[in-house]
């Protein structure tokens, strides 16, 4: 007997019944980054920063996951007229400010819709006195899905930067994915990759899940909050920082500041869409007197006007000159007395960067600008954006009014995205303590061990059905194909292209735990039994289409060649 023949044939049989017998729940992923839109039209490329999809068929733009919003919004023309250009006290090109939209739209190249319900399905939106002056049911392209959703045109203000593709609580967006079948839960995982200078690096968005590969540590858990606003801002995202300190290295010695306790712990709005820090007038003294210690700065930082020639600075934090000496700063937050976050000091000071007169990204390595909004937060509501979240990853599960804050693995590459609706094929759950790394190892180990399973009962019952065969006449062999429809396969997401998507590895969804504790998700060991249980109970039913004792390929297998996979 031919052992490989038999190998391959397991193999093969164990693709099959991964595709038939278990419900694959999809996922979307899409790529984060640097974001250039070509402009053949217009005089220059757009620089920007985010996901870049197709509208209609007529524009590409960048957008940027984004919590303000139930609804996406869409930059459009109007955004960049002469009325628009003025930003504070300086006054941008229009295209540094096409640069800054992260390009737009034209109305007249999307089907209209009517702004009715908007203003009230968005009170984050119109509470930072932002007006919905237009609306759109315009097809969003994310590669290969095509999604048309209500989107809200922004056609004025200076309050926002990019297009919103809107992930709060309601959003229409995941609704309308979950409606379609394209994801199974209103949920979502972000890795918001590094816009630091000395370690930049790209992220992902999974839709309907998490991405496995982005996680080195332990998922920590806390409620979603939809009814009460932080101050005056709405936000799903809320967190209690218990503890802030920051230390700075300086050539002597390390200064260590408290800039939170206990005793004056503060709620905050983790925010995808902004990228500084934005904290309270008090917190921001302290960082101030702080910083004047340490480096030879005395004055008031710096003003854009002042370096409006070099570049204009898109969110300006404390700009100050680069021989006031060096600020190496780390910051170590608290979250719910549990959780620690570490910000390196990379990801709180770069030379000021911004984009030039033809709106194209520069660096001004005359000045360093520190990662904290210069003025003190909206309404004193302080927000953790891309900043903070380049050290977590961030998971959100509207389904279950949960999110999920683990550290980041820097190095993560190609998303593994689980699902996070469960189903028969539940492999991988992060756990607590345990880091992705050992998840795959453990997923491939059992994935072997299914495989092994397989190809020893397919042996046993080889075995048997030939010794029965020859005291009978054989019965005819039936070839069962694969019976539940397969999910039509993509390819898997690799690097071609700014968006990539597939098909998930399906996952059981967390299970419930501590607010702001370490989550006991389910165990990955707990789920190869009943996985076992399924694939030997599939092999039995599958049997009769094994065909004869002689040729083990009169079974059909001609597909699914290239399934989901963690290898
Ligand atoms: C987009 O494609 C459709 C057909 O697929 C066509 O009717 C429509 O005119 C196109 N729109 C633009 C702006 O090119
Ligand atoms: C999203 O919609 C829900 C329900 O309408 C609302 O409670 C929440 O405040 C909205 N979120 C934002 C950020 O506007
Ligand atoms: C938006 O347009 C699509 C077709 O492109 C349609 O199926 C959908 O119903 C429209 N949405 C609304 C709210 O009318
Ligand atoms: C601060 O960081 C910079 C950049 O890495 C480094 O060159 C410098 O030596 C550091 N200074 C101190 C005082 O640690
Ligand atoms: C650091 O040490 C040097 C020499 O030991 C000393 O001259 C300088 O004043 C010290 N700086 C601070 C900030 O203590
Ligand atoms: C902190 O975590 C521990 C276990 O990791 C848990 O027992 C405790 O309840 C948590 N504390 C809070 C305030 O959530």
């Amino acid at each position: 007997m031919n052992v490989l023949l038999l190998i391959s044939l397991a193999l093969n049989i164990g693709q099959v019944l991964s595709v038939t017998f278990c419900q694959v729940t999809p996922t979307i992923q899409l790529s984060l980054g640097e974001c250039f839109v070509l402009s053949p039209d217009q005089t220059t490329d757009v620089q920007s920063w985010g996901i870049r999809i197709g509208i209609e068929n007529a524009s590409e733009i960048c957008i940027v996951p984004s919590t303000v919003v139930n609804s996406t919004f869409l930059t459009s023309s109007e955004i960049c007229g002469d009325d628009q250009l003025d930003m504070q006290d300086v006054r941008m090109t229009k295209d540094q400010c096409r640069s800054r939209r992260g390009g737009f739209i034209t109305k007249s190249s999307v089907p209209s819709f009517s702004t009715d319900g908007l203003d009230v399905l968005n009170p984050g939106w119109v509470g930072f006195s932002n007006k919905i002056a237009a609306a759109a049911n315009a097809t969003l392209k994310l590669l290969i899905q095509q999604i048309a959703v209500v989107e809200g045109l922004i056609t004025e203000g200076q309050m926002s930067t990019t297009s919103h593709l809107g992930l709060a609580s309601s959003s229409s967006f995941l609704e309308r994915l979950k409606l379609l079948g394209r994801i199974g839960a209103k949920s979502w995982g972000l890795n918001s990759g590094s816009q630091s200078h000395l370690s930049p690096r790209g992220g992902s968005l999974v839709l309907g899940g998490f991405d496995q590969s982005s996680l080195a540590g332990p998922f920590f858990d806390y409620d979603i909050t939809t009814a009460k606003p932080v101050e005056n801002r709405f936000c799903p995202l809320q967190i209690l920082v218990t503890g802030l300190r920051m230390n700075v290295q300086t050539a002597n010695n390390t200064l260590s500041r408290v800039l939170v306790d206990r005793s004056n712990k503060l709620e905050a709005c983790i925010e995808p869409y902004d990228n500084l820090f934005r904290v309270p007038q008090a917190v921001l003294d302290t960082f101030q007197s702080a910083f004047k210690e340490v480096t030879k700065f005395t004055g008031e930082r710096v003003q854009p006007s002042e370096y409006k020639n070099a570049l204009l600075n898109l969110e300006p934090g404390i700009v100050f000159p680069k021989d006031a000496g060096d600020f190496n700063a780390t910051l170590r937050f608290t979250i719910n007395y549990n959780q620690t976050v570490d910000i390196p000091f990379y990801e709180l000071l770069r030379p000021l960067r911004g984009l030039d007169q033809k709106g194209k990204v520069v660096v001004e390595e005359k000045y360093n600008e520190v990662q904290i909004y210069a003025s003190p937060a909206p309404g004193d509501a302080p927000v953790l954006g891309k900043a903070f979240l380049s050290q977590v990853y961030l998971y959100v599960n509207y389904e279950k009014m949960k999110f999920y804050l683990a550290p980041q693995n820097l190095e993560a590459s190609t998303p593994l995205p689980v699902a996070s609706e469960s189903d028969s094929c539940g492999i991988s759950q992060p756990e607590a303590g345990r880091t992705a790394e050992t998840n795959g190892l453990i997923a491939v180990g059992s994935v072997l061990g299914a495989l092994v399973l397989v190809l020893g009962a397919l042996a046993v019952r080889r075995l048997l059905r030939c010794l029965k065969a020859r005291r009978g006449p054989p019965k005819e062999a039936g070839t069962e194909e694969a019976r539940s429809p397969t999910p039509d396969q993509q390819p898997l997401g690799t690097d071609h292209g700014s968006q990539f998507e597939n098909r998930a590895n399906a996952g059981t969804p967390p299970s419930q735990g501590f607010s702001g504790s370490a989550v006991s998700l389910t165990s990955q060991i707990r789920q190869v039994d009943p996985h076992r249980q399924v694939l030997l109970a599939d092999i039995r039913e599958a049997d009769d289409g094994f065909g004869s004792c002689g040729n083990p390929y009169d079974i059909s297998m001609g597909r699914n060649n290239q399934g989901p996979s963690y290898a």
